[in-house]
């Protein structure tokens, strides 16, 4: 079953084509990394996924759910993290996740049990009345993944989650999203820190100015490039 179809996007802006017709398969229970450098077609990508940008042509479907016709139920399979932070900074750490689990239909009795393990799984709990302001870069980070997961997505897209995060709160984002994964959730991720995709996936592919060039197992690839290092493989790939 695949968690997420593609099959022959384009999108097209007035005065760039952002993405040349992309097909990729991402399986249920998947850890993928979707690598590029800046300007490849990552957050495009995702953007349509999740409704965020319309298509110019070709399908896009999530567990068999088409993105346009099915948008409701194929938008509530996804938990989104994006690029940039785009909660409201006076808003308080609990609340953000509380008015997000009722955009999803979340009952408001289930909400606070759901809220607390999130929280505390993600040692977010002690600042849950502080504003998100108030919070250091990596909390602001978390926070961002903590709201992305309190509907319970069955997949998990993140955009650059580690850029600008200290190696200590990238560690324990590391674990927490290998667990997740562990636990059922099909996760997407996009970087170009290569070594993030070398720790956590199982397969990667390979996006540059809107086109897949490489979709394979980490193993595959680092065996086929006789196992040198991810970053030279991006970099003969994508010269
Ligand atoms: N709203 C937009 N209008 C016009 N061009 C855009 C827009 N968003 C992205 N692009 C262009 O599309 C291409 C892909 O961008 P993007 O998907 O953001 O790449 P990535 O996330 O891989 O860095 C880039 O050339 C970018 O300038
Ligand atoms: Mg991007």
């Amino acid at each position: 079953m695949n968690a997420i179809s593609i099959k022959d996007l384009v999108k097209t802006y007035p005065n760039t084509e952002a993405l040349k017709g992309v097909s990729l398969e991402i399986k249920k229970g998947e850890f993928f990394a979707l690598l590029g450098p800046n300007g490849a077609g990552k957050t495009t990508m995702i953007q349509i996924m999740t409704g965020l940008c319309n298509k110019t042509s070709g399908e896009v479907s999530l567990f068999n759910k088409d993105v346009y016709q099915d948008y409701q139920e194929a938008r509530a399979l996804i938990g989104l993290v994006p690029q940039e932070f785009n909660f409201d900074i006076f808003e308080k750490v609990y609340n953000i996740l509380y008015y997000n689990a009722g955009y999803f239909w979340i009952p408001a009795k289930e909400r606070p049990a759901r809220i607390e393990k999130i929280l505390k799984d993600l040692g977010l709990w002690e600042k849950k009345d502080a504003q998100a302001m108030q919070l250091s870069g990596g909390m602001k980070r978390k926070l961002m993944i903590a709201r992305a997961l309190v509907h319970n997505p069955k997949i998990l897209i993140l955009d650059e989650p580690t850029a600008g995060v200290d190696v200590e709160t990238r560690q324990t984002m590391w674990t927490y999203l290998k667990k997740l994964n562990k636990e059922g959730t099909t996760i997407l991720l996009t970087t170009h820190y290569l070594e993030e995709a070398e720790k956590l996936c199982d397969r990667i592919a390979i996006i540059n100015k809107g086109k897949i060039i490489k979709v394979d197992t980490k193993d595959n690839l680092l065996k086929e490039h006789g196992n040198k290092k991810l970053e030279d493989i991006f970099l003969q790939l994508t010269k």
